[in-house]
C-alpha cells in the first residue's frame, strides 16, 4: 500500500482521476470498480473534464458499484443507481450494457449476490476499484466486523452510518437499513485499489487504518495487505497520522511546514 498526501480535496481527485485515466488509456476495455458517497465526486468531476476537452474514452469500459441499498428503486434520489447516473454516467460515454450496480430492489437479493460475483468473474476480474472509507472505518458497506474473506452479500448498516448517510435524506427513519455489497474478499481481488479520504472526520480512521492493526473491527486497514493500493488522503484527514509517517509522507520534520501536492 502507498500512502499519498496532497494538500487539498482537489489535488487528491484530480491524482485518481489520473491514475483511473493513465490506467484506461493503457487498456480501454478495463473494468473499472466504482465508488458512491460525496468523496469521489471530484475525481467523477475530473474524469468528466478529461472525457469532454481531451476525449478520454469510456466506451469499452466495464463497471461494477460497490454497493446499493435494499428496497430503493433506481428512479429513487437517493439510490446508488441515482447516484452514479447524476454522477457520472449521464455524463461520459459508457456502454450502459457493461454497467452494474447491485440490483437494490430484487426480489431475490441472495441470486442477485451470487449472480454479481459471477459477472465481475465472467468480465475478468476488476482491474482497478475506487473505495471511500466511512468515518467508522467500513470500505463499501462492509462495516466493522464484517468477515475479511467475504463476499458479496447483504448487509445491515450500522447507527453511525445510517446517522452519517441520513444528510442525505428526509430524515433518518428514511434511510435504509439493509444493502448488497461487494465483500472484502471481492474488493481486494481487484488487481488495483484506489481508496481516497478527505476531512477531519475521517482522519481517525484514516490513521487506525493506515498505522494501527489490520483488524475486522476497522475493515480499511485491510487495504495495507494488498499490493498495488494507492490510498490517497488530503492534509486534513492526515492530520491524525503519526509525526514518523508525516515526515516519510512529505520528507519534512513533523509534516512541516508545507505539504507538496
Ligand atoms: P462519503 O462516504 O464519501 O460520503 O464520506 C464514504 C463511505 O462511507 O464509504
Amino acid at each position: 500500500m502507498l500512502v499519498m498526501l496532497r494538500s487539498t480535496y482537489e489535488d487528491m481527485s484530480r491524482e485518481a482521476a489520473n491514475i483511473v485515466a493513465e490506467r484506461l488509456r493503457r487498456k480501454p476495455d478495463m473494468v473499472l470498480g466504482l465508488a458512491t458517497g460525496s468523496t469521489p465526486l471530484g475525481m467523477y468531476r475530473e474524469l468528466i473534464r478529461m472525457h469532454i476537452e481531451e476525449g478520454l474514452d469510456f466506451s469499452k469500459v466495464t463497471t461494477f458499484n460497490l454497493d446499493e441499498y435494499v428496497g430503493l428503486p433506481p428512479s429513487h434520489d437517493q439510490s446508488y443507481h441515482y447516484f452514479m447516473k447524476e454522477a457520472l454516467f449521464d455524463h461520459i460515454n459508457l456502454n450502459p450494457s457493461r454497467v452494474h450496480v447491485p440490483m437494490g430492489m430484487a426480489p431475490d437479493v441472495e441470486a442477485i449476490c451470487e449472480w454479481y460475483e459471477e459477472r465481475i468473474r465472467q468480465a475478468g476480474g476488476i482491474d482497478l476499484q475506487i473505495l471511500g472509507i466511512g468515518s467508522n472505518g467500513h470500505i463499501a458497506f462492509n462495516e466493522p466486523g464484517s468477515s475479511l474473506g467475504s463476499r458479496t452479500r447483504i448487509k445491515t448498516l450500522t447507527e453511525r452510518t445510517i446517522r452519517d448517510n441520513a444528510r442525505f435524506f428526509a430524515n433518518k427513519e428514511e434511510v435504509p437499513h439493509l444493502a448488497i455489497t461487494m465483500g472484502i474478499g471481492t474488493i481486494m481481488e481487484a488487481g488495483e485499489l484506489i481508496i481516497l479520504a478527505n476531512g477531519e472526520k475521517k482522519a481517525d480512521a484514516v490513521k487506525a487504518s493506515v498505522e494501527g492493526p489490520i483488524t475486522a473491527m476497522m475493515p480499511a486497514s485491510i487495504v495495507q495487505m494488498h499490493r498495488k493500493a494507492y490510498f490517497i488522503v488530503d492534509e486534513t484527514a492526515a492530520s491524525k497520522l503519526s509525526p514518523d509517517m508525516l515526515e516519510e509522507l512529505t520528507g519534512r520534520p513533523n509534516g512541516q511546514p508545507a505539504m507538496h501536492s
